[in-house]
């Protein structure tokens, strides 16, 4: 079956045509509601962006101390048979990003669009597009770190205020939670563990990850979380080393980053028996399987929900008239067109 990875590239696609479904009235919202994504949650300095940045094999995301990420990144990861990568901003359409120090740029600056240069939050997401022959398809969402006290310059609620955000993303249903907890710190005060527990009590729909493993006192390892005794979710647990500060600071490339990721963990007199599942490059491919599944479930609703977008923008046309002369009309017939192509093609991959 070759339409496997196309099924979740024809997904990213559809959640781009939802943001543009959703300037047309409520439908939209219900579209993005249905599909799958992936959201990136736990504490302050756990280790998302570095997880995120593995997962892609790329360094994009902007870094420094406190709440860096203050606006959700909605971030889809398209795989492309070879070529450059790039990356293209939804708030910036035309514009082909190569050089990643740019991209990087480009959020922080989005970022202080909305929120000015404070240290406020913004719930309006950031949509952003990489194409590239190293990842998976896979749609992720990071979000700010949950903590646990305002700093300077923050408002008294921003505590509360992110732990809401982060909740509206992950209590959805379709939402899979990768709760980030790290090596380092008793998983039992696992703010990421917390909230997914909250939100997911069965744990269907969370993955486990333990970063900073390398960074364990001597003498312990996290075999007991790793292998499920600790806390027990339905997902596996995944265990990860990201670059430390050190390894950033000097440069140090994600491949060769994954490169030595993958030796910590065959040689690990700890892990070695565990290597085969552990790791970045694992997790990521776990989660684009997990993706995968939960859509081929969902494809019977997302074509009724197409169909019903479908009936209500002919409703729309009719009332507006064909054939037709204003940009309105224009754009809403090309969107119908587009529900049209997506209801075909979903039609496929059901037989
Ligand atoms: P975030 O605030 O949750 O996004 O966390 P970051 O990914 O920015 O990581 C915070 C700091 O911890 C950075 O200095 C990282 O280099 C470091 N770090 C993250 N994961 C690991 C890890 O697995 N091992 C080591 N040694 N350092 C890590
Ligand atoms: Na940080
Ligand atoms: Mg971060």
């Amino acid at each position: 079956m070759a339409t496997m990875t196309s099924l979740i590239g024809l997904i990213n696609k559809i959640q781009r045509a939802c943001t543009l479904l959703g300037d047309h009235g409520g439908q939209g919202m219900s579209l993005w509601e249905i599909l799958p994504s992936v959201a990136v949650v736990g504490g302050q300095s756990s280790g998302k962006s570095s997880v995120l940045e593995s997962v892609v094999g790329r360094d994009f995301l902007p870094r420094g101390s406190g709440i860096v990420t203050r606006r959700p990144l909605v971030l889809q990861l398209h795989k492309t048979e070879s070529g450059t990568e790039y990356a293209e901003f939804l708030h910036a359409p035309k514009k082909r990003f190569t050089d990643f120090v740019a991209v990087r740029k480009e959020i922080a600056d989005e970022t202080d669009r909305i929120t000015g240069k404070t240290k406020q939050i913004s719930n309006i997401p950031i949509h952003l597009s990489i194409y590239s022959p190293n990842v998976v398809n896979l749609t992720l969402i990071d979000l700010p770190g949950l903590t646990k006290v305002a700093v300077e310059g923050q408002s008294e609620t921003i505590v509360e205020d992110i732990e809401n955000m982060v909740r509206t993303h992950v209590e959805k249903p379709n939402c899979i939670i990768l709760a980030i907890s790290p090596a380092n710190q008793d998983i039992a005060t696992s703010d990421a563990i917390k909230l997914a527990r909250d939100v997911d009590p069965s744990g269907e729909r969370t993955f486990g990850v333990l970063t900073k493993l390398d960074l364990m006192d001597k003498g312990t390892n996290a075999v007991d979380v790793l292998e499920g005794r600790a806390y027990r979710l339905q997902q596996p647990w995944v265990g990860i080393v990201n670059r430390s500060q050190a390894d950033i600071n000097k440069n140090v490339d994600m491949i060769l980053a994954r490169r030595k990721e993958r030796e910590y963990f065959e040689t690990s007199p700890d892990y070695g028996h565990l290597a085969s599942r552990m790791g970045s490059e694992y997790l990521a491919k776990l989660l684009s399987e997990h993706l995968e599944l939960v859509i081929r479930q969902r494809i019977p609703s997302i074509i009724a929900l197409i169909n019903k977008t479908i009936d209500e923008l002919n409703a729309e046309l009719d009332r507006i008239g064909r054939p037709i002369a204003t940009d309105g009309g224009a754009q809403l017939y090309m969107i119908l067109e587009l529900c049209r192509a997506f209801d075909r093609v979903f039609k496929e991959h059901l037989d």
